[in-house]
């Protein structure tokens, strides 16, 4: 197993920079994001194709969250990060509100076990504190009782939002007084929710819509991004072999340029 090279490490240095070791997904081409994150959209379309309630779609999405990890931990993936809530959601009507929070609930009465058995780290990023007490406790305990697992990184992404993410960061830094001419792009980034995680380097919207709707601003800096039209709870395991296969295709430059550039620059 070769060490880790920061994913955001250009490409040109080590020639190898989101490698994740030997290679162990030949649908990718051996080439694995170490962080995978993903706008979880289009449940509330799944649902309304169906004659269903929005909510029925939520439910089914978050059912659809255990195969997802599978697969992706199948792959060598070492970080997922999922968006299941943004800081502008709130603005829906109460009731999709509460269903949302409540299918938190479920998803962690449901999967607990299961992600624990399979050495699944659990993490929350956002604002836990939006949550009724009774929750804020039942997530705790479930990020405490992961929290020496070794396998793949679960973070789930609730009340989260990328600008708020940003000026977070900033609060602390204040708090920490740390100076002005001290304050580096690194500074900031570890007191970032994602702390020392590497940055994303495939970031997957489902549902068809071409954007990123305040999620990980900052740390999505260099992600391949990947579209998709299937809904959220249709995304399953070909999805993902597909959107690897496509993330194992792209050339990653950071700005710099690819070693056979490099080369090619050389000769006169
Ligand atoms: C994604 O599904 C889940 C959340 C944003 C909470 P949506 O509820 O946004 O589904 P669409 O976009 O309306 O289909
Ligand atoms: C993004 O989806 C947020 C989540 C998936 C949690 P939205 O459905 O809220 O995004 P917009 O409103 O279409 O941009
Ligand atoms: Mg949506």
């Amino acid at each position: 197993m070769k060490p880790e090279a920061p994913s955001n490490s250009p490409v040109g240095q080590s020639g190898e920079a989101e490698f994740l070791g030997d290679p162990i997904s030949p649908i990718s081409g051996g080439r694995v994001p170490r962080h995978v994150a993903i706008i979880m959209d289009g449940n509330g379309r799944w649902a309304t194709q169906r004659g269903l309630p929005r909510v029925a779609g939520h439910r089914a999405g978050t059912e659809n969250i255990r195969r997802v990890i599978e697969r992706f931990a199948d792959h060598g993936v070492k970080y997922l990060t999922l968006y299941a809530f943004s800081t502008e959601n709130w603005q829906r009507p109460q009731p999709e509100v509460r269903a949302l929070i409540r299918l938190l609930h479920f998803f962690i009465r449901r999967e607990l076990a299961n992600l624990h058995k399979n050495n699944v780290r659990l993490q929350m990023l956002g604002h836990l504190e939006t949550l009724p007490d009774w929750l804020q406790r039942r997530v705790q305990s479930a990020i405490e009782l992961t929290s020496g697992n070794t396998g793949l990184v679960l973070n789930i992404c609730f009340s989260y939002g990328g600008r708020d993410d940003i000026v977070m960061a900033v609060r602390r830094v204040i708090e920490e007084e740390i100076p002005a001419s001290e304050l580096t792009e690194e500074v900031l980034a570890r007191n970032l929710s994602t702390g020392t995680m590497p940055d994303p380097d495939l970031v997957i919207r489902t549902a068809g819509d071409l954007r990123i709707s305040n999620f990980l601003l900052w740390q999505a800096a260099y992600a391949e991004l990947y579209f998709t039209d299937a809904f959220w709870p249709d995304f399953g395991r070909e999805d993902i072999d597909i959107a690897l296969a496509e993330y194992g295709r792209r050339k990653r430059k950071f700005g710099g340029l690819l070693p056979e550039d490099i080369e090619a620059f050389k000769t006169p």
